[in-house]
């Protein structure tokens, strides 16, 4: 029975660049808490997509010399086949040039239109393209030629001098949104950056242009055809789009997801998503989202990754050395989400062979070789008693504790307690020593418990294993005559000690992680 839904978002990319590590890490993120929260009983919606409209796209689309529909078009298959080699789970893929979206844009704007949010007035100030995002000429930085630049990417900004726009009355969401947050304490998460939020909104609001009359790349609004919405007035409305927001024939799919437990985004797009948006839905009488939550940069050598900084590394060249399952389990478990982290190739080689290597797949190596030495292949029966063991007492409270760290965005934490069992596993292997059981008929029962309880430990693993790494625990379970763990959607009961059936098949098969040695990859992160 469903538990309920929960509902997910990853921010919709700008299509200038095919994802890279940097958005490969927020939306692996959304996707392992979504695969998850599907294998604990939850009907999911977990929406991801493309940001197409604006300046940066248009000048991106004309230097390819391409129409900014034809360059769109063009991305499509580049963001896609990126999610599909890297198994996101995404439930639906919202383009900002979609009809259904234009309609969402259209509809929310007209109804703060009809409740008296907006007016028309001129903007005096300065546009960042890189950033799409409007700056005042006192948060600006000047460079070394003494221009004007973004305070935020350092390029130089264009002066929006007189430029007719729409304005949302966001100066006077200021109350609400203070009185918001106080209500609702973990709605700005890792708790660190509420902080920084709400000093910025006490410090004041500007009301915001969300429209621009210059350039035509967006959605025209309906209420004055020659202004089309604001890169970022368009953009978060593809949230409600991806659960069919304006879509009467999805009106029931709306209804039950919306709102949303969780944005995922970059810390540097947090301010957009916990004062603008929440205030855009506050104004319109919508319920708000339970969560954003910011996590941290990538980082090589202390500084933000990007392609430039990366070496070029694009997320299929590590898939190609390390394998999907190996990738998304790095990036999960060694860069705690919500902090910055650095990532080098010798860290990943040394996280692969550490925990997934030597201690994952070594236990399902030895152990199913094992079953087929000595069991002819089969699960033996559990004798009375096996089930009382180290085994079954740690696996037995570690779906509280996995649930517990899910529940706080801790992939690291939840990570590290199923590598816990997995590592307790094999040195019980290695102290019950059943090479030396088996020498001896009087303990054959002994070695059944032995060997049942290291394969049981197994399905348990690649259980919880799953949300990070699908494959390989569909493998392992394949490899015990089970169907699909990650299809599994009990996950607690699913969990419960002694489950796996005496007599069933095991197989061996090839290590799931070979080892790897760092001098043999060609391939530099920094
Ligand atoms: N289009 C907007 C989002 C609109 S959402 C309504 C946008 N797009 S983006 O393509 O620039 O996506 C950026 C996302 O990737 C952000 O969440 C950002 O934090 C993340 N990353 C980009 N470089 C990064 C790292 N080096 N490390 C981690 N994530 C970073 O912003």
């Amino acid at each position: 029975m469903s538990k309920g839904t929960f509902s997910i978002t990853t921010p919709i990319y700008y299509v200038n660049a095919a994802p890279h590590l940097g958005t490969a890490y927020t939306t692996v993120g959304a996707d392992t808490l979504a695969r998850y929260k599907r294998m604990d009983g939850y009907d999911v919606a977990f929406v991801t997509g493309m940001d197409e409209h604006g300046q940066k796209v248009a000048d991106t689309a004309a230097k390819k010399g391409m129409s900014p529909q034809a360059w769109c078009d063009s991305m499509e298959p580049a963001f896609r086949g990126v999610w599909d080699l890297l198994d996101i789970s995404y439930t639906d893929f919202v383009r900002t040039t979609q009809a259904s979206q234009a309609r969402s844009v259209q509809k929310f704007w007209s109804e703060l239109h009809d409740k008296g949010w907006l007016y028309k007035g001129s903007y005096e100030g300065w546009y960042c393209v890189h950033e799409e995002t409007y700056y005042a000429e006192g948060d600006l930085l000047k460079n070394d030629e003494g221009e004007l630049v973004c305070p935020d990417c350092k390029r130089p900004v264009q002066r929006a001098a007189g430029e007719e726009n729409w304005f949302f009355k966001l100066s006077e969401m200021q109350e609400p949104l203070l009185e918001f947050y106080e209500e609702h304490p973990d709605f700005i998460q890792p708790v660190t950056r509420r902080n920084e939020i709400v000093n910025f909104v006490e410090g004041g609001l500007k009301d915001l242009s969300i429209s621009r009359s210059t350039f035509d790349w967006g959605v025209p609004l309906p209420f004055d055809e020659g202004h089309v919405a604001y890169v970022w007035a368009d953009a978060l409305l593809a949230y409600p789009t991806g659960i069919g927001y304006a879509d009467p024939q999805r009106q029931a799919e709306f209804d039950a997801h919306w709102p949303y437990q969780y944005h995922f985004v970059g810390k540097d797009i947090t301010r957009f998503h916990c004062v603008i948006w929440p205030a855009m839905l506050l104004a319109c009488g919508m319920p708000t989202p339970d969560h954003v939550f910011g996590h941290g940069f990538l980082l090589t050598k202390g500084e933000k990754m990007s392609k430039s900084k990366g070496n070029g590394v694009m997320p299929q060249d590590l898939v190609k050395v390390f394998g999907v399952d190996a990738y998304r389990y790095y990036f999960m478990s060694d860069v705690q989400f919500g902090h910055d982290g650095n990532i080098s190739m010798e860290r990943m080689v040394q996280v692969y062979n550490a925990d997934l290597a030597n201690t994952w797949g070594n236990l399902v190596s030895r152990v199913y070789n094992m079953t087929g030495r000595y069991f002819e292949g089969r699960v033996p029966a559990a004798p009375a008693g096996a089930e009382e063991n180290p085994l079954a007492d740690l696996a037995s409270g570690l779906y509280e504790r996995y649930d517990a760290c899910m529940d706080k965005v801790d992939f690291t934490g939840a990570a590290a307690a199923v590598q816990e069992l997995a590592g307790v596993a094999n040195h019980y292997v290695e102290d019950s020593a059943p090479w030396n059981l088996a020498k001896d008929p009087a303990k054959v029962e002994e070695l059944a418990a032995v060997i049942y309880n290291a394969l049981e430990a197994c399905r348990i693993i690649a259980l919880f294993l799953a949300p990070f790494m699908p494959r390989t625990s569909d493998e392992a379970w394949r490899r015990l005559g089970l169907g699909k763990a990650s299809e599994r959607t009990d996950l607690q009961d699913a969990s419960r000690w002694g489950q796996l059936p005496a007599g069933n098949p095991v197989e061996k098969g090839e290590p799931l992680f070979p080892r790897l040695d760092l001098d043999a990859i060609d391939l530099n992160l920094e």
